[in-house]
């Protein structure tokens, strides 16, 4: 059984967090290094209930897989060497849409047939974004209605291709890249925005050849088929969507202030805290470093209030695939900043673990928030004062992490239902949230 958690308003934040490891780049380095020919060894794995659904989902695949801890022992197989038990494998991805969607791309490419499935919340993501361009390699997939999982891969030679997304999207980008290590030659992904690129960043730390540039309005990222990819020894960096839950807290709930250690501040990643600068957060980095490619740094945050310019904030185009999962975390901070601020061109919010346009709108209302929807995103207009009351967040973590922090600014006692199902990306989030405050 799933709690509820009470959180009491209002409350500030203070104290050192350390933040656990990534979320995306601990499935692609957890699937590469289960591909690659030897051991790798990595620190600061994510063991959220996500990243241990890709390493049982290798496992199922005959790799080699040791947790202890953070650190994550892969015994790689070779680029050919999964070996599943039976010959037609079935796979779990469970809530993850980064397990099934760039997991795809590996298993269209082997010699073996799997079926690859979610939970009800998967089962419900459009999966043709994937198909469609494996389709064009080659590769043979069945998609229950052709576009949703259950998704039965029928594993072949791939070919290299060049392919347009419509999306700008880094599950369908290294879906595609990590198909084209089997595809003999060049294979290329162009998207209209830039979305994260752990990938095209952590592919030539496995020693595999990666271009990228851009084209017109196109980002592209192109990869060299290959026949091998050497062992790592990795550092993921945490999480900084998970520390943003902190950040947009700590920045507006003045007399706090926290520090956020070895936190990841790849800048495909982190334009949620440019917009909280621009917000007039007083937000600092220090200690920054480049680690395999990706820039890593402590942040310190103070309280203090914040407010858009008398015109207000529009967060639309290019920026959006670099704050999506954070959107949810600024809608709520958009409650209790100076003017207006309005989210569009995010309509891929309404196919994420939940629709989350319609879980934030109906989240605020719960809490006595006003919020204007759109089909692609809404309007807040702030200050607003923000009342306790029970929140629901249909399974979807980053709306129990916003809502609990919606509960340290609301007056009076906020329930969060179905609060566990944080542990998708953040088991540790209320330890650390009762750490951080009076107590939760
Ligand atoms: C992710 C990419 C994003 C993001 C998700 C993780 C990834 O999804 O929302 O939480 O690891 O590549 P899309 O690529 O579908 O936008």
């Amino acid at each position: 059984m799933s709690r509820t958690i009470k959180i009491s308003g209002p409350d500030s934040l203070s104290g050192t967090l350390n933040i656990p490891g990534d979320k995306s780049i601990s499935h692609r380095v957890a699937m590469l290094a289960s591909l690659a020919s030897g051991r790798s060894e990595i620190g600061g794995f994510a063991t959220s209930a996500d990243c241990l659904t890709t390493l049982e989902c290798l496992r199922g695949l005959g790799v080699d897989v040791e947790l202890d801890g953070p650190v994550l022992r892969i015994h790689g197989k070779g680029l050919r060497g999964y070996r599943p038990a039976e010959e037609r494998v079935s796979l779990d991805a469970g809530n993850s849409g980064s397990t099934i969607r760039i997991l795809s791309g590996l298993l269209a490419a082997q010699n073996f047939t799997s079926v690859i499935d979610g939970d009800e919340s998967l089962r419900l993501r459009p999966m043709a974004r994937i198909i469609e361009p494996l389709a064009l390699m080659g590769g043979r997939i069945e998609a229950r209605e052709g576009r949703y999982a259950p998704l039965t891969i029928y594993g072949r030679d791939l070919a290299p291709i060049s392919y347009e997304s419509r999306v700008a999207s880094a599950q369908i980008k290294s879906c595609v890249l990590f198909a084209g290590l089997y595809a003999g030659g060049r294979t290329t992904f162009r998207e209209p925005a830039p979305s994260r690129n752990h990938t095209e960043l952590m592919l030539p730390v496995f020693g595999a050849e990666v271009e990228t540039g851009e084209d017109g309005r196109f980002r592209i990222a192109a990869v060299k088929g290959c026949d091998q990819l050497n062992p790592v020894y990795y550092r993921v960096p945490g999480d900084i969507s998970s520390a943003a839950f902190f950040i947009a807290a700590a920045a507006l709930l003045p007399g706090s202030e926290i520090v956020i250690k070895n936190v990841g501040l790849n800048p495909t990643r982190s334009a949620f805290l440019e917009v909280l600068k621009d917000l007039g957060a007083d937000i600092s980095r220090e200690n920054v470093f480049e680690n395999h490619g990706e820039l890593v740094g402590d942040l310190l945050v103070r309280g203090r209030r914040l407010g858009t310019a008398p015109e207000g904030m529009v967060l639309s185009g290019e920026i959006i695939p670099n704050i999506i999962d954070e959107i949810p975390v600024l809608a709520v901070v958009a409650t209790q900043t100076e003017g207006r601020l309005e989210v569009r061109d995010a309509k891929e919010l309404r196919v994420k673990e939940s629709d989350r346009i319609r879980t934030v709108v109906d989240g605020l209302r719960a809490l006595g928030g006003r919020v204007e929807e759109f089909e692609d995103g809404f309007s807040i207009g702030g200050p607003q004062r923000l009342k306790g009351g029970r929140v629901e967040t249909a399974g979807d973590h980053r709306i129990a992490m916003a809502f609990s922090m919606a509960g340290l600014m609301a007056e009076g006692t906020t329930e969060i239902a179905d609060a566990d199902c944080a542990r998708v990306s953040f088991p540790e989030f209320y330890d650390l949230l009762a750490a951080a405050t009076s107590g939760i």
